[in-house]
């Protein structure tokens, strides 16, 4: 074949790929995140092929502004090495507490219209979430109560504690652009704040690391540890899995822990503890369970809390530093526990646990629903342990303000029925405030 008939077929092969769908340049997995602070919203969405650029058109009554990121090429470890590019626009400039529309995509295709609202200024305001873990593709039973929830406005933002898909990766990763697509009935409305679960562990937490995309400042830039201030609380993020997975070598254990030691120091700044006096963390596998299956978080001597002799004790560090809240799942069941440290249990009162408990509180939320079913509970419960249920379901969270903090368990099998709720009650926050030793 001559270069130029060679040509002119690449030219006509181009513009057939285009025409009869070869080429994909349409926007989908739609999902938000926040950015640094309350005038920043991150969007970040797919397309199968490059589109060489990257838009979101957003504004209060038309979509007259325009905000521009980057794509980056993503290739799964699968045996097919699929591809796709996951775009990343930072809307920034925002008025806080402002509702916006916009959409996202480029020339060659746009996403439906979706809103947000950039979030609410300073720290005196009441932030709404849902928390849960352990969503799946197949059996995702909370998945429409909370689109319906997020789209009727109950929510600001969503707090997934690991575990996605099942898994993501799974079939050259179209598990993950499946559970991302269905996500984006919750996600392209409200921020979908993650940490990482183990099953987003293959090759290396790619599929985790590439689709989305948490607050870096300070974190270490692949969503895998990271932390934000909403309202009048701090939340940390990190992974309990660099204790169990050694592709990001043993190293990543200590950076870990010396990053959120510094960012428990500086959310301790007497000026910063004051405007957020809640601190938050979330992280995928339990300090302590009461399920049957042998986890970590079942043995007197978990990892996660301890350290496993690979750090010093995280249990430790969050007690010292005043840490009041810590959520947790990987265990298919809800379990609420009594103040606790070192397995010591030291409620507020015997009335009122939770009013200044000497202790953090510790809640295991990872029932929202995926096809490996409940994870049953051994039958003497420990005294740490408040409650437990094997519905289906997630927490729903509302910070009221300083002193109360409120949270509930929705059953998805009893039609949301409230099964569980918890006002937590703090006069006093920070570190050295505690006594159970
Ligand atoms: C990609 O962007 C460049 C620079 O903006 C432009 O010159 C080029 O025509 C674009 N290509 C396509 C396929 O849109
Ligand atoms: C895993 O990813 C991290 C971060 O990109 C990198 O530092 C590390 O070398 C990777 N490990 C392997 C085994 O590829
Ligand atoms: C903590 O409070 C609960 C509720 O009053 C009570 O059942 C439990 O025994 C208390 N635990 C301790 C160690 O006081
Ligand atoms: C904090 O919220 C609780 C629960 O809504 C309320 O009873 C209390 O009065 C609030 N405190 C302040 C200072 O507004």
């Amino acid at each position: 074949m001559s270069t130029m008939v060679a040509s002119i077929c690449a030219v006509l092969l181009c513009l057939f790929s285009h025409v009869l769908g070869g080429f994909y340049g349409q926007p989908e997995q739609v999902h938000l995140s926040y950015g640094e602070d309350a005038t920043t919203m991150v969007v970040t969405w797919v397309t199968k092929d490059p589109t060489n650029t990257s838009i979101v058109e957003y504004g209060t009554n038309d979509m007259n502004m325009i905000a521009k990121g980057v794509a980056d090429l993503f290739t799964d470890g699968g045996p097919e090495k699929r591809i796709f590019y996951t775009h990343r626009v930072k809307v920034m400039n925002l008025t806080p507490g402002q509702k916006y529309m916009y959409h996202c995509g480029s020339h060659l295709g746009w996403s439906d219209i979706f809103t947000f609202t950039a979030m609410p200024p300073g720290s005196d305001w009441s932030p709404r979430f849902a928390v849960y873990g352990d969503m799946g593709n197949i059996n995702a039973q909370s998945m429409g109560r909370l689109q319906e929830e997020t789209q009727r406005g109950h929510f600001d933002a969503i707090l997934h504690v690991g575990d996605m898909a099942y898994n993501m990766d799974t079939d050259n990763a179209r598990f993950g652009d499946e559970f991302m697509r269905q996500v984006e009935a919750v996600a392209a409305y409200i921020p979908y704040m993650t940490c990482v679960g183990n099953h987003e562990s293959a090759y290396n937490f790619s599929n985790y690391r590439e689709r989305f995309t948490m607050p870096a400042a300070g974190g270490d830039g692949q969503n895998l540890w990271w932390s934000f201030n909403i309202g009048p609380a701090h939340i940390i993020a990190f992974s309990t899995e660099v204790y169990f997975y050694t592709s990001y070598g043993t190293a990543q254990i200590m950076n870990q822990f010396s990053w959120i030691e510094q960012d428990l120091i500086e959310a301790n700044k007497p000026e910063n503890r004051q405007a957020r006096p809640w601190i938050i963390t979330m992280g995928h596998r339990p300090a302590y369970c009461s399920n049957t299956d042998g986890d970590d978080c079942t043995k007197h001597q978990s990892i996660v809390r301890t350290g496993g002799g690979k750090s010093p004790s995280l249990e430790t560090l969050f007690y010292k530093a005043g840490v009041d809240l810590q959520f947790w799942a990987h265990e298919h069941s809800y379990e609420r526990e009594w103040p606790v440290y070192n397995f010591k249990v030291c409620n507020g009162s015997l009335d009122a646990p939770y009013t200044n408990p000497p202790a953090p509180v510790h809640i295991v939320t990872g029932s929202a629903g995926c096809q490996e079913r409940h994870d049953p509970f051994i039958a003497d419960k420990p005294d740490w342990s408040a409650i437990r249920l094997d519905d289906y379901g997630y927490t729903r969270m509302t910070i009221h303000n300083r002193t109360h903090l409120y949270m509930e368990q929705v059953s998805d099998d009893q039609d949301g029925k409230i099964v569980d709720k918890v006002m937590l009650i703090k006069d006093k926050h920070g570190p050295g405030t505690y006594n159970c030793m």
